[in-house]
């Protein structure tokens, strides 16, 4: 090919002044050259390499634009695993970590390499040769996803490692995130075409970061902050962790311009005051720091704890707080048709985000804090978790106590309050707009029947539309094929899609099925139980019809409460474990209602069908042991080690009480983890509970 060589030689020149200008830009914050100057070079290289496309490397700067969209990630192992970080809370866990640190080496104190904790989500680029070859999500630390075609579109990772020595291979860790002047845009923009607006940066950039479609990722401005490195092979890095992340810098990647090497316990402490001060004015969220001792031959010594090593920590920053003003209460309508009162605030910024709802929890809860429309109140929000009202700060002039309606805001059926319980509820039962809907969400949800592509807002859209009104409707979704191809942002392949998920959602599991039927009162533990127990729907149903035969009997024969009590909970429903008569109540009166029955029969006809239950098949080491979780964990969602924890025999529950027998407390935990304490109960951190989950798995 005449004049090839030159041609190749024109593409690696325009590809290495590309990189350079864009590190500047991206990277150092110094631009070259101008916009325009940019855009020249980069078109004359996009067009060389469309006469040439054998000139395209997968490191050429015009390969950021994104792929193909592929229909699923691929698993890949990390190279070595993605560990977590203990976390602590106060100075006095940080003084232990730093005593047991140094207790380990018999030293005084230690040097640490300090630094933000990026408030993102966890990224691992291979390099080989200096070349980037694969991007993988963190996944549970052993294994993540493949998704390098979307790295690939994040402005200021190297696709190439800068300089001249690069390993043979390298594996660098680091946070993506997305700045918060650039999380606003976004919403901006993703609110002005009818999306779907992200709660905050980390779940902007996590949701951008996981597209099967990369030039979606592409057209969302990430940022990938190096923290540290993983293997590495031919070569060998400097012992001092603060002395890695230069060399990090050294290949073009970003760091945050705040990391230092500090003294000991007192040189933790300073650092970490000084960031607290300066987190409320940065570009790009923080939720705490990470002190990382920064000598090799120290970290060595100490070594892990199960996921986490033994030399690193983070010490978070509080949950935030905020006073603003109580506008109204808003009443919803949730699937069992509780009345829940959500604040309308004076929109306000706190912990990341701007809040304008907080969750009141129930009338009990406002009357004990007496929060009344127009006062100022403190709102409070930590990591992820809805924005909750705190207390009263200073009571509103003229402010009006809240009341709760006497009639649903929905449907208009009237609202119960029953003595004793905290939580009001709308009659109307599947009457009720808003209870459908819910019950539709929770029917197609992904512990329910695992429906993809009928989510939360396709289901409001099509109750709305007239398309769905019961479960059954779901399945004859079919029917209106043209009707759904027509709408505005569908198309014959999503269409396609749904109705292929709906098809396949008809195989369920006798528990999933139970689970979705949203009796009140059963969760996912509950529906496990009770078809592990009643094998099918048939025997469920006729034990709850049974109850209620024998509540008739017991209301004419008993004398005593007592005398009640016993004739009801020998057998039948209360039989099953964590079945007591408020429970055995909901079941029955799900079952005596006619409308439910036609529910479940419809849903029948329309072909769902679940495996009968063997309930022995499975060891249950954990048989018979009730957990509490709270907090995050890092290498598990809460869902994720419910299912763990379930699998395994154990039951997961909500309130801890003498009976629990471990608390598993992961980042930010509640009071649940005083409470746990105050009563003598097992506390587990991350590191202990994946221990136990892995000696109980043997
Ligand atoms: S080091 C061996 N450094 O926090 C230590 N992690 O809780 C492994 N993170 O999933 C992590 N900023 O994604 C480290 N400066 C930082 C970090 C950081 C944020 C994230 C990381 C990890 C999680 C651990």
């Amino acid at each position: 090919m005449a004049g090839s060589s030159e041609t190749s030689k024109r593409a690696a020149q325009l590809a290495e002044q590309l990189r350079e200008h864009s590190r500047a830009y991206y990277v150092d914050d110094a631009p070259t050259i101008s916009d325009a100057e940019y855009d020249r070079l980069f078109r004359e290289l996009q067009e060389l390499e469309a006469e040439h496309p054998e000139l395209i490397t997968p490191d050429s700067p015009t390969q950021r634009v994104g792929a193909p969209p592929s229909d699923k990630f691929e698993s890949v192992d990390h190279a070595t695993p993605m560990l977590s970080l203990g976390n602590c809370f106060d100075d006095d866990e940080l003084a232990e970590f730093d005593r047991r640190a140094r207790e380990a080496v018999d030293g005084g104190a230690l040097a640490y390499c300090a630094e933000p904790k990026f408030d993102g989500t966890a990224l691992n680029l291979r390099y080989e040769n200096g070349v980037l070859v694969r991007a993988t999500t963190r996944g549970d630390g052993i294994t993540g996803e493949d998704i390098t075609p979307n790295a690939r579109t994040i402005r200021n990772l190297p696709l190439r490692l800068a300089g001249d020595e690069a390993p043979d291979f390298i594996e660098i860790r680091g946070e993506v995130v997305l700045a918060r002047s650039r999380f606003n845009a976004l919403n901006e923009r993703l609110e002005s075409e009818g999306q779907k607006a992200f709660v905050n940066p980390r779940n902007a950039a996590s949701g951008s970061l996981r597209q099967l479609d990369s030039s979606i990722t592409a057209r969302r401005p990430l940022a990938f902050m190096g923290y540290g490195i993983g293997r590495v092979d031919g070569m060998t890095l400097p012992s001092s962790l603060y002395e890695q992340l230069q060399q990090l810098q050294a290949w073009g990647f970003q760091i945050s311009e705040y990391v230092d090497r500090v003294q000991g316990l007192e040189g933790c402490k300073a650092y970490y005051e000084a960031m607290a001060e300066r987190r409320a004015t940065l570009d790009i969220e923080i939720d705490g720091c990470v002190f990382k001792v920064d000598d090799a031959a120290v970290r060595d010594e100490l070594g892990f704890v199960a996921r986490a090593p033994r030399w690193a920590i983070a010490r978070k920053f509080p949950a935030e707080e905020t006073t603003t003003r109580l506008n109204a209460v808003e009443f919803q309508v949730g699937r069992t048709g509780a009345l829940t009162p959500v604040a309308k605030l004076e929109p306000v910024f706190v912990g990341g985000v701007t809040v304008s709802n907080a969750s009141l929890h129930n009338m009990d809860e406002i009357e004990r804090k007496d929060v009344r429309i127009g006062d100022m109140l403190v709102v409070r929000r930590a990591g992820d978790v809805i924005p909750e009202v705190k207390e009263v700060a200073r009571r509103g002039e003229n402010a009006t106590p809240i009341q709760l309606p006497e009639a649903c805001p929905v449907c208009g059926s009237a609202v119960e309050r029953i003595e004793g319980e905290a939580v009001a509820r709308c009659t109307g039962g599947l009457v009720c707009a808003a209870q459908r809907r819910e019950a539709l969400k929770h029917f197609a949800s992904r512990r329910a029947l695992d429906i993809e592509g009928l989510g939360d807002r396709q289901i409001e859209a099509f109750v709305d539309e007239g398309l769905l009104e019961s479960p059954a409707d779901i399945f004859a979704l079919h029917s209106h094929r043209e009707a759904l191809v027509e709408r505005e942002g569908y198309g014959e392949k999503s269409v396609a899609n749904l109705l292929a998920s709906i098809e396949a959602s008809k195989q369920t599991t006798l528990e999933r099925f139970i689970f979705a039927l949203g009796i009140r009162e059963v969760g996912e533990t509950m529906a496990r139980d009770l078809a592990r127990h009643f094998g099918s729907l048939d025997n469920l149903r006729a034990e709850a019809e049974a109850y209620l035969a024998r509540q008739a009997r017991a209301d004419e024969q008993a004398d005593t409460k007592a005398e009640h009590a016993r004739m009801m909970s020998a057998e039948g429903l209360q039989a099953v474990p964590g079945v007591g008569s408020r429970v055995a109540h909901c079941i029955a009166d799900f079952f005596s209602e006619q409308r439910n029955l036609e529910v479940i029969d419809a849903l029948i006809a329309a072909g769902v069908v679940w495996q009968t239950v063997d309930s022995d098949d499975t060891p249950q080491p954990l048989a018979g042991q009730t957990f509490v979780l709270t907090g995050s964990m890092d290498s598990l969602t809460r869902d994720e080690a419910k299912q763990r924890i379930e699998a395994q025999g154990g039951r997961v529950t909500s309130s801890v009480s003498k009976k629990t027998d471990y608390v598993v407390a992961g980042d930010s935990p509640g009071s649940k983890r005083d409470k746990a304490e105050k009563l003598g109960v097992t506390l587990l951190d991350e590191a202990g509970f994946l221990d136990l989950l892995d000696k109980a798995g043997h």
